[in-house]
Formats: C-alpha cells, structure tokens, sequence
C-alpha cells in the first residue's frame, strides 16, 4: 500500500474498545496491575511510559520511519539532548555539523563537554570524504542535518553513514525539514532519526513533541533507558493530536511542496533577490544529492538579499501581512524571520553575500502569498537608497 493509506491506518484504536477513528486518550500516572506477580513483571507498570494514545503515535512513527523502535520527548529538542544522553558517555567525542541547530550544538558545547565529552564541529558544505576523515579515535557519533538550519546546505548522508558504521561510529540526523516523509534517513544507514513533531507532523503550530527512531533493537533499547532515566514523558492528549496531524502529513506537506518551489522559483526571478537557498532548486549547490535521495521538499527554504542596509530589512518584514514573523515552521501559517542575528555565532559560515531571510510557505494561496512578497521586496528596494 501506499504511505499515505499506510500512514491513515497505522496505529488504530484496539479491537477490544469501542471503535472511533482515532485512539482512547487515557489519563493517568497509575497504572493498575492485575495481580501481585505483575507488579514486577508487567511491560506497561507506570503511566510515565505512555498509554493507548502514546503507543498508538508510536506505531504510526514506527511505519513512517521504518523503525524497530521509536521513543517520544516532549520537544524537538529534547528528543535531539535525550537521545545524544542516551549514547555518549564521558571519554566519547562528537563529530556535529555547524550547519545543525542552533540549540543542538549549544546543548553539545554547553552540556556534553561539561560531562567530558569532546565536540568537534565541522563546516556543513564538506564531501562525505572530508567528513569522514574528521573521524577521530574517540569519535562515537557524528550528527548531521540535511538541508542545514538557515543556511539549507545538502550533506551527502548515505556516503557519511556508510563510512561511518564501517568505523564503528554512529551517525544521528535531524531530519525535521524531511518531516520523516520525504526522506529515509533508516533507510539510507543512518543509526538514529530524530525530528521535532512540533513543525509538520503537528503541523498547526500548537504543540511541542519530538520522536527519535532505530532501526536497531540494541539502539532502541539505549534510547528507551536513556527516556526511562531522564524522566521524559508526554501527555496523552499530546500525543492523541500528534497521531491526528500525522494522518494528513502527505496531503499537507506536498502543498507545502507545490507552492514553496513556485514561490523559490519566482523570488530567484527578483531583482531585490541574490539567491533563494532551496535544493529542489536546479541550480542550487546541494541539488543533485536532494535529486537522488528525496522525494520531496518541504516549505522552508531561505532568501539571500542583494546587500542592504538592516532597515531596508526590518522594512521587508514589516511590510509582509500574510507573513507572520516567527521562529518556528511547519504549521499551515507563512512566517518570516530574518537570519544573520543566528548566523553571527558561527564559526565556518558567518555571514552570506547578502542579508538572509527565511520563508516558510504555508497552506494559503500562492498568488496572494507572492503579491505579499512582492510588496514587501518594494518595501525592501525603497528602504535601500
Ligand atoms: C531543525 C530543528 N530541529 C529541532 C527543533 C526543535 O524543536 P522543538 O521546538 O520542538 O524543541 C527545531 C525548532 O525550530 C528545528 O528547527
């Protein structure tokens, strides 16, 4: 069957219970055993682990990931700290792609190092080869984001992975931007999955939650230890509107699709425009790995400006009124922000050839979305003499 029915189906209410579409959402940090020996001895002894709704989720993001096993945080973030805890330990270095988000590395220089682990941070736009050759004795996972945050470069993920596990190092991606949909990071070697549902899968823009997938039972059991021992858990009322924003996630996302490309394509025409940064684009650097290892792209891609002053910048924003200006992405809302504030902290890519802007594209129609821009980018031309 295909994804879209298989992800309809995934993760239906029990046979044993009245049957509505979605599943029961149970509420409760007690969980009654049946008896005295399975107190010791049931799976399922306290609410923390999750009931009906969050197993439910689980499934379905078991089918989307193609994972043996799959565990929940409540943010993005969390799965991305959780599953890092659940397996470095102090003596361990990780290799991170500054092209990763901000918090991750932050959370790696911040956090990891405090507890003797090393971090290496490597420049986004290097080959798989040169990567790899960062490997170091101590090197124990290498974490990747493709396309990168804010800046959107392409790693060559499968290449890394496989050199990776064949030095017995493992690999780690946030694979948010795919959604899990349009890209297989399992499929492809990689050991650990990780997206914030919070942006497509949620995809109204209302709740924090983030999923890390395995491929491996020996990883899902770390991960599952790691969650058990950090105390993380999620509500089932979360986890019961996570399942309902799954269900629609193909239809949605391949209008996110269809749109941000019409919308890349025309603002790269602009004369206010240098260059769009969106690897669905034909010219753009990381297209050909997008080309061979996605089946889609997503609605967030950035904007470089032809050069301007921060006040023809703040006045592109302003001027947006269907453009929301917001940091997070994946609802069914357009959002603007700019970007150089972020990009000030790195250390390979500090700044592009012009102010960059980062779009995301939402459910609205396209034509009102590009009149919007198209006032804003006069807004940005007037603002610049
Ligand atoms: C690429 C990426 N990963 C992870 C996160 C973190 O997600 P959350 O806000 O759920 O912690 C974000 C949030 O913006 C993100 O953009």
């Amino acid at each position: 069957m295909h994804e879209k029915t298989r992800l309809i189906h995934a993760g239906r209410t029990p046979e044993t219970l009245a049957r509505t579409v979605g599943p029961p959402i149970q509420r409760g940090s007690t969980v009654l055993l049946p008896n005295s020996q399975a107190l010791y001895e049931d799976d399922l002894g306290y609410g923390r682990s999750g009931l009906a709704a969050q197993a439910a989720l689980i499934e379905a993001l078991a089918e989307l990931e193609g994972a043996a096993a799959v565990q929940l945080y409540p943010s993005g973030l969390a799965a991305l700290t959780g599953a890092l805890l659940a397996v470095l330990k102090a003596g361990d270095s990780v290799l991170l792609s500054e092209g990763a988000y901000k918090p991750t590395r932050q959370f790696c220089q911040n956090v990891l190092q405090r507890f003797g682990v090393r971090v290496q941070l490597h420049d986004a736009r290097l080959s798989a080869q040169e990567v790899l050759a960062l490997i170091a004795d101590d090197t124990r996972l290498i974490l990747l984001e493709s396309p990168s945050s804010l800046t959107f470069e392409m790693q060559d993920v499968p290449a890394i992975a496989a050199g990776a596990r064949a030095r017995g190092v493992l690999t780690l991606i946030d694979n948010t931007w795919a959604a899990g949909l349009y890209f297989k990071p399992l499929a492809h070697g990689v050991d650990i999955s990780v997206q914030a549902l919070t942006k497509y899968v949620c995809g109204h823009s209302d709740i924090f939650m983030g999923s890390a997938a395995t491929g491996d039972a020996a990883l899902g059991a770390l991960l599952e230890a790691g969650v058990h021992d950090l105390g993380w858990a999620v509500t089932g009322e979360a986890a019961y509107d996570m399942l309902r924003g799954l269900r629609t996630l193909p239809t949605r996302l391949a209008r996110h699709d269809q749109s941000a490309r019409a919308i890349a394509g025309w603002l790269a025409d602009q004369p206010q425009v240098l260059k769009v940064l969106h690897p669905a684009l034909p010219d753009d650097p990381g297209h050909a790995i997008w080309r061979r290892d996605y089946s889609g792209a997503s609605g967030l891609f950035g904007v470089v400006m032809k050069p301007g002053p921060l006040k023809a910048q703040h006045a592109f924003l302003d001027a947006l009124k269907l453009f929301g200006l917001g940091f997070s992405w994946g609802g069914f809302e357009s959002l603007a922000i700019r970007c150089d504030p972020q990009l000030a902290s790195r250390r390979f890519v500090k700044a592009l050839e012009g102010p960059l802007m980062r779009l995301h594209i939402g459910l609205e129609d396209e034509a009102d979305l590009i009149a919007d821009l198209a006032g804003a980018l006069a807004a940005y031309e007037a603002a610049s003499d």
